[in-house]
């Protein structure tokens, strides 16, 4: 059988590599106008990072983990999200000692051992940005702002931001007996996972993909009836925040987010362009994750935002992206000597920063001058016998069709 790709996973092919490089720029230039600067980490790590990190209550951790031992014989994960690493990374570089806040993003790939479908693969990619330091909820905004600016600089609108509140672990004990409460009568028909999380973290039940589970949480409490004042003045504060910056969003209490570490700020921004896997970007605070990962007591906050899904809805919405810069000349040759002078000729240009084809296929004259005009090049430089004899080439403009004689060494001058 022919070997095909990891069911889940897209080569990313050369047509779609602009749109990519696109909203790479966009990304990395918002970044630094927020101030943030970039972290790459192991696309592996040992899997007891996640377990701690993301929680080993959550699908990602029991369900999707791409988990293996290496030949030494340690349980090593693929990197299911990016914040479990770079919290690492803080931590073990020891940059809390700088001066905080710190602020870093990353382009990382990420993998789970999802189902896949349209906006959902088992390899996909993140932006994503963490802040570590600030206790206020001036860094939920700006980190939330940095998400909405990023998505309407590439002429997005058509998203939109829900916000919730998920309390602190204080604030969770009352909530999680309040969902005991609630699903104790219904114990029997949740699925095996959940019948598990009722004892270990029944809020995990609300984030189930099972559609029986889905529909036994409906009317189920909800963390805002719970939070402690502490909480509650935080998410007035975040709100108030929002205003400021003229930000829309909804308050949806329904957001409890798929990863454990979140405390207080919970925030998804969706887009139907996406289809059922509508969120395009997730994220909130995690005041307790460093500590847990065995840092100083320190807060942080970010967001991961899916690459491919940011492409359907980018396509969706018709938006345009800048087309790669052709190449500036064809040089079209035929015979050894010229074909030698074309080759010299190439270096020349591409040793001025002119970027130029030449054919490698040992083509015949006519189909060289039809593989110039598809490649696009807004010049031909043509060398024949004559032409070198003479010391010359033809230069041909593709878009006027005009076409004259120069001497061969003020080639790249004309181009220039
Ligand atoms: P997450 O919500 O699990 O959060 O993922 C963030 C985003 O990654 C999602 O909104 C979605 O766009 C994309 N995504 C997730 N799973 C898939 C998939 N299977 N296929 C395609 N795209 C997917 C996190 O990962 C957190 N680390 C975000 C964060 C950073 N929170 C604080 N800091």
């Amino acid at each position: 059988m022919e070997i095909q790709a990891p069911k889940g996973t897209k080569d990313i092919l050369p047509g779609s590599i602009p749109a990519w490089n696109y909203v790479e720029r966009v990304f990395a230039d918002i970044c630094r106008l927020f101030g943030f600067e970039e972290i790459r980490t192991p696309a592996f790590e040992q899997t007891e990072l996640f377990a701690r990190g993301v929680g080993d209550t959550s699908d990602i951790v029991q369900k999707q983990m791409y988990t293996f031992d290496d030949l030494g014989g340690r349980s090593m994960t693929l990197r299911p999200e990016g914040t479990a690493g770079v919290v690492r990374a803080f931590i073990e570089n020891k940059l809390y000692a700088a001066p905080q806040p710190t602020k870093l993003w990353y382009e990382i790939p990420c993998f789970r051992y999802e189902k896949p479908q349209s906006g959902r693969l088992r390899e996909f990619h993140q932006f994503g940005v963490e802040v570590y330091g600030p206790a206020d909820m001036l860094a939920d905004a700006e980190v939330i702002a940095l998400a909405d600016t990023f998505l309407r600089r590439l002429g997005l609108t058509d998203f939109s931001l829900r916000i919730n509140s998920i309390g602190c672990p204080e604030c969770r004990v009352k909530y999680r007996d309040a969902l005991k409460g609630f699903f104790e009568p219904k114990f029997d028909e949740l699925c095996d996972t959940c019948k598990s999380r009722f004892e270990t973290n029944p809020m995990r039940i609300l984030d189930c993909k099972s559609s029986v589970c889905q529909e036994l949480g409906k009317g189920a409490p909800v963390i805002l009836d719970y939070i402690c004042e502490d909480c509650a003045a935080a998410f007035a504060d975040l709100q108030k925040n929002l205003d400021a910056l003229g930000i829309p969003y909804s308050v949806d209490p329904g957001i409890v987010r798929g990863l454990d570490y979140y405390t207080k700020t919970a925030f998804e921004f969706v887009s139907d362009a996406v289809g059922a896997q509508g969120t395009l970007c997730g994220g909130g605070r995690y005041d307790k994750l460093i500590e847990e990962i065995g840092g100083p007591d320190m807060p942080g906050v970010g967001f991961g935002l899916g690459i491919e899904r940011l492409l359907l809805a980018i396509e969706s919405a018709g938006v345009e992206i800048p087309a790669p810069e052709k190449a500036a000349a064809f040089i079209v040759s035929l015979g050894d000597g010229p074909k030698a002078a074309a080759l010299a000729l190439a270096a020349e240009l591409r040793g001025r920063g002119i970027a130029v084809l030449l054919d490698d296929m040992g083509r015949g004259m006519k189909p060289q001058m039809k593989y110039a005009d598809r490649s696009g090049a807004r010049y031909t430089i043509i060398i024949g016998d004559d032409e070198l004899a003479a010391g010359t080439v033809t230069l041909r403009n593709m878009e006027t069709g005009e076409q004259e004689r120069i001497p061969a060494d003020s080639v790249a001058d004309a181009l220039k």
